[in-house]
């Protein structure tokens, strides 16, 4: 078994670059089987998630070479056929699939998606798109079927601005007859990104990032160049970590933009913040004024970093209130936090945390890829040395995640126990 093991209390000083966007990347590699040629995308990060994903594609037939930050997929050969449920399983955007062979096969078999559990996660929105748009979806013993003589075009309402039914209903509306119109689209950079690589195929979208997505159907999309944007969550979780531990950190690579709704709450907090371009540097302050966040859809206050930046209001002089709005069970890294130190109380999906306190290094288990994430900034902080298991699941989001701290100060390894 693999663990990490995290000796506390190291200044984090250098330069920490970000990977490309692992939310987009798990989207573009399903969304490669629309082509009708070789797609290349660029800045894909190497994590398990998206191992998983082009291991999905190979089972299909389809040809992905991996050079460095880059992968190449060749469709071509692609045989649709079932999903089985070892494949599925192993992460949450084996879902992508759905949209992307029903978008150009018309039918589609695959086993039910698996990914962190931090709630009961339904994909009700993204079965009714395809259903809008002419599908018919049966479920069979942990696996759907779904199946269109024809796709065409559909008015569809999301009653709730999810990401993954927004970007599958993309897919499948892509090569549908006629015109599709999403009402309150979610609004996340990763959605631009699947828009844009659709769009360098030849696929007519107009209005994403906005909450009306417009979707003229093409009859077929060509390969395409693409790049991956930077990892807005990877860059929000080592900001978090220079809030707490940094020496002038940068962390470089990023899209400062889509970051605002966590830097105006750190720059709330008194973290003193540089925020180039394309950049960011940052400093740990002497004191940190307590806050209330409230997860939200973009551009609100992502949920993905709610976990991770709970670590930092347990230094806050006071009382802060985090509140959990997009899932019902994200809290599982509470226990782990309190364990090692900090005064956490749980009260229906809010969190209350009275600070300042010191953590102390102590065994902990990620429960979830962000839980996880957050127990690692926690840890490098902590006086003493912890013991993180269940790494599989930080491995599935944040490449390199070793080096790249180790590299700024942190002494961080994995050890095989
Ligand atoms: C994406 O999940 C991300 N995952 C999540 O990243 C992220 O937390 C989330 O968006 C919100 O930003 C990927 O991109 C692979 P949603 P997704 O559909 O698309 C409910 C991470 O740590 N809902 O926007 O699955 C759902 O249960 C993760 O990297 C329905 O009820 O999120 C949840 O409460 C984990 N029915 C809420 O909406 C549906 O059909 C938001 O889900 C779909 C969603």
């Amino acid at each position: 078994m693999k663990v990490l093991e995290i000796q506390g209390g190291h200044e984090l000083k250098g330069t920490i670059r970000i990977s490309g966007a692992k939310n987009s990347s798990v989207a573009l590699i399903p969304a490669a089987i629309l082509a009708e040629d070789d797609v290349t995308i660029c800045n894909v990060p190497e994590v398990t998630d998206t191992d998983a994903l082009s291991e999905i594609l190979e089972f299909l037939g389809a040809e992905v070479r991996r050079a460095s930050e880059s992968i190449v997929i060749n469709p071509r050969p692609i045989e649709n056929k079932e999903i089985p449920a070892d494949l599925s399983k192993k992460l949450r955007a084996s879902y992508y699939f759905m949209g992307s062979l029903l978008g150009k096969y018309k039918h589609v078999e695959m086993y039910f998606p698996g990914g962190c559990s931090i709630g009961s996660r339904p994909i009700d929105l993204h079965l009714k798109g395809f259903e809008a748009l002419g599908a018919t979806v049966e479920i069979e013993n942990d696996k759907y079927v779904v199946t269109a003589n024809e796709l065409k075009g559909a008015n569809i309402y999301l009653d709730f601005a999810s990401v993954g039914a927004t970007i599958n209903i993309m897919l499948a509306a892509v090569k549908a007859n006629g015109v599709t119109v999403i009402d309150n689209a979610a609004k996340e950079p990763e959605i631009v990104n699947v828009a844009t690589f659709l769009n360098n195929m030849g696929a007519k979208i107009t209005g994403a990032g906005t909450s009306r997505i417009k979707i003229i159907g093409v009859t077929k999309l060509k390969g395409c160049f693409h790049e991956v944007i930077p990892d807005r969550i990877e860059a929000g979780t080592y900001i978090i970590a220079g809030a707490l531990m940094g020496n002038y950190l940068k962390i470089d690579n990023i899209i400062p933009e889509h970051l605002e709704a966590l830097t105006s709450k750190l720059s709330e907090m008194k973290v003193e913040l540089e925020i180039g371009d394309d950049y960011l540097i940052v400093n740990r302050p002497d004191k940190y004024k307590p806050v209330n966040i409230q997860t939200q859809v973009f551009p609100g206050f992502p949920t993905d970093l709610q976990q991770p930046f709970m670590v930092l209001t347990t230094k806050c002089s006071g009382k802060s209130v985090i509140e959990e709005t997009i899932y019902e069970n994200r809290f599982m890294h509470v226990p782990y936090l309190n364990k090692m130190g900090a005064n956490i109380v749980i009260s229906g999906n809010k969190a209350i945390i009275k600070g300042p306190t010191e953590l102390m290094g102590t065994e902990v288990e990620a429960t979830d890829l962000r839980a996880g994430a957050s127990l690692v900034i926690a840890a490098l902080m902590a006086s003493g040395t912890t013991i993180i298991y269940n790494i599989e699941h930080i491995l599935r989001g944040y490449e390199n995640i070793v080096e790249k701290l180790n590299d700024v100060g942190a002494k961080i390894e994995i050890k095989e126990i």
